[in-house]
């Protein structure tokens, strides 16, 4: 395959048909020794990634690699800059070897070739040094502890505009349109947003170049100690479970889309499959209620019967996330790790598709992450179960996912959105306080307002009438105030004014 495709050779005949295999070889290729000199790009396009890449990439992490969504690539680099190979790699276990690998990360999805996890030149290998003139990461508004508890794409990544998939079951039937082949039409998926996504159905229209855009603010989880953006995919799926055995077994799906063809040319096959309806009107049924899963794990035990497998010491589950089912009400917890899930689905790590800095977490002040807002971070809803009874899906807040305790994830908001606020408009109010009493005493001095008390009141209306009016009118302050980033930047110099100003008061 290499010879031909490499086009050093044709290669006639067929392993597949028994046909002697011929290898013809092109002998203007080679000089007269029988050596040959090849034609290597040391540094491939990122086409050439891409080819393979693409499409899982976008389906599982809603990559998508193009100026407009990625800074690096926006900007030139290319994908071995950061996976770099040979003598460009920092990493020895492939550095200047000629082992034909490249610097890869840790995905908590990938174990294939884990003994090289993390070879990859990472963020700060650049943005410390300024190597290839990336700018220097200074963070200096940002108490450093942050740079242990989060990545850099925590912070980098905060959104994404191509859509993936955040839950893939196997367990109904998808009418969608043009899915291919057949038996896929027993997979279905849901966006990050929750929306049902004919997947497979647009595979077969679109192109890794014109991808669904479906805007999606990204989850976070804990792993290996640091918070990363992820996608943590959710799964619902028919299992053989055997008693005593660790780990299960899955039925195969060509046997389950069977089934449910059987059941749909026909109502009285599979007759309890008439009871797996859509609860949450979006057209597809899906698996939710007692009696679903009831009439779900009855009809594939039925399958599996009729099939003749044996079922001695064996019994059909339904696994929804990190619960196995032995029947409609049930269920028997399933260990998993706190960054997943399900342990019978992926979690994946997003690395790509950098924003400009501007629009990192943070940028707006340490309010994004830190505040009681259902918004940020910490309190926004995320999906633990993608159904629950009535079919929508069950939220936790994300800092349950992150292991974080509910009380400490309060306080911190408290303190970053009220208290501190509190003391931004104490600092205000102090520095006009400062200013009148500046303006009275010059006034004494020099006389410049005339002895009529009334002009004073004036001054304190005036500044009242300003300070309202820019409190109303909010586009009009962040014009005028300073931003809350600024702010917080400055936390220290700007609480030391009302510390002084006490002192000196006291004195
Ligand atoms: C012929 C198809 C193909 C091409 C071309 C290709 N890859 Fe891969 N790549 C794969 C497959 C298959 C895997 C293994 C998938 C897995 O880990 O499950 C893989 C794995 C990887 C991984 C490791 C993922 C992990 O587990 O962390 C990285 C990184 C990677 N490829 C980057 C690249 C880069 C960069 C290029 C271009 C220089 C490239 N690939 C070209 C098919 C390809
Ligand atoms: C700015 C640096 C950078 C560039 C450029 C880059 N990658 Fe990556 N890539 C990473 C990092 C960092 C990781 C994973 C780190 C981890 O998982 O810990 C990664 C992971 C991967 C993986 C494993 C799965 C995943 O998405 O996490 C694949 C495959 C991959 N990259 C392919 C590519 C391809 C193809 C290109 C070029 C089109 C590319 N990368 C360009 C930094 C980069
Ligand atoms: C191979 C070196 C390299 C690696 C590795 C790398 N970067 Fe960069 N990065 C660059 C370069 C070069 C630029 C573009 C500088 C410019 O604007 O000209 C850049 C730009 C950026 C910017 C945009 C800065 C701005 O001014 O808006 C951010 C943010 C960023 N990188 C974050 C990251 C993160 C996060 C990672 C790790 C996932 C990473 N980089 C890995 C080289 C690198
Ligand atoms: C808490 C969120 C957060 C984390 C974690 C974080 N950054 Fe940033 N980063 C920001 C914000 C916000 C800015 C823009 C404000 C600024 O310039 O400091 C920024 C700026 C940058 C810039 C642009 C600097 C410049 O002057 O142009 C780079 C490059 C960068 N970060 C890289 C990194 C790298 C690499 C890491 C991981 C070691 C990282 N960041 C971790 C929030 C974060
Ligand atoms: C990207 C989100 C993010 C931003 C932005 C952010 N933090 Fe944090 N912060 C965290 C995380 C995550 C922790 C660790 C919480 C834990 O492990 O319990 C933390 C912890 C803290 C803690 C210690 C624990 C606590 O809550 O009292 C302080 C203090 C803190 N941050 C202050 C700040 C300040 C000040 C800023 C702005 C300059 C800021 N943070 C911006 C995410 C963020």
């Amino acid at each position: 395959m290499a010879t031909a495709g490499s086009g050093l050779a044709k290669v006639d005949g067929s392993v597949k048909d028994s046909i002697e295999v011929t290898v013809h070889y092109d002998l203007s290729k080679f000089d007269k020794d029988g050596k040959v000199s090849l034609h290597l790009v040391r540094e491939p396009r990122n086409e050439t990634c891409l080819n393979c890449h693409s499409k899982p990439m976008w389906k599982k992490r809603g990559a998508s690699f193009i100026a407009f969504t990625d800074v690096h690539i926006a900007k030139g680099l290319i994908c071995v800059d950061c996976h770099v190979a040979g003598s460009m790699a920092t990493d020895e276990r492939i550095r200047g070897k000629e082992v034909h690998q490249f610097g890869k990360g840790d995905d908590p999805s990938g174990y294939v070739r884990n003994d090289l996890d993390n070879t990859i030149r990472t963020c700060n290998d650049c943005h410390l040094k300024g190597y290839l003139n990336a700018p220097i990461a200074k963070h200096e508004w940002l108490p450093s502890f942050h740079l242990e508890e989060l990545s850099c794409q925590a912070c980098h990544i905060p959104e994404r505009k191509v859509k993936s998939a955040l839950v893939q079951v196997s367990d109904v039937f998808n009418p969608g349109t043009k899915i291919s082949p057949p038996s896929k039409y027993i997979w279905t998926f849901y966006d990050q947003n929750m929306n049902y996504w004919n997947h497979y159905g647009e595979l077969s229209q679109y192109t890794a170049k014109d991808q669904p855009t479906d805007r999606f603010i990204t989850q976070y989880a804990k792993y290996k100690g640091k918070i990363f953006p992820v996608n943590p995919v959710h799964s619902a799926w028919p299992a053989i479970y055997t008693k005593g055995e660790k780990g299960l077994h899955q039925p195969r799906m060509k046997d389950v889309y069977d089934m449910w063809m059987l059941h749909k040319k026909d109502n009285k096959k599979y007759p309890e499959l008439s009871k797996i309806i859509d609860d949450n009107n979006d057209s597809i049924p899906e698996i939710n209620r007692p009696e679903e899963i009831e009439a779900f794990i009855n009809s594939v035990t039925e399958l599996l019967n009729n099939l003749g497998y044996d079922m001695k010491n064996r019994q059909v589950v339904w696994v929804f996330n990190d619960r196995m089912y032995f029947n409609g009400t049930e269920y028997e917890n399933l260990e998993k790790e706190i960054y997943e899930s399900s342990p019978y689905a992926s979690v994946y790590k997003y690395n790509h598709d950098v924003f400009p800095a501007k629009a990192a977490l943070g940028s707006k002040g340490c309010t994004e992450c830190h505040s009681l807002s259902s918004e940020n971070m910490f309190n926004r809803k995320i999906v633990k179960y993608p159904f629950g009874e009535d079919g929508k899906p069950v939220f936790e807040p994300q800092y349950v996912r992150l292991g974080m305790n509910g009380f400490m994830v309060w306080l911190s908001g408290f303190r970053e959105e009220y208290i501190k606020t509190m003391e931004y408009a104490l600092v205000l109010f102090l520095l006009i306080l400062i200013a009148f009493n500046l303006l009275f005493y010059l006034n004494q001095k020099y006389g410049f307002i005339p002895e009529n008390s009334s002009y004073v009141a004036i001054i304190y209306v005036i500044t009242a009438a300003g300070l309202l009016f820019i409190y109303l009118k909010p586009d009009l302050n962040s014009y005028i105030l300073p931003e809350r980033i600024w702010l917080d930047k400055n936390h220290f110099i700007l609480s030391l004014i009302p510390f002084l100003t006490g002192i000196s008061l006291a004195a």
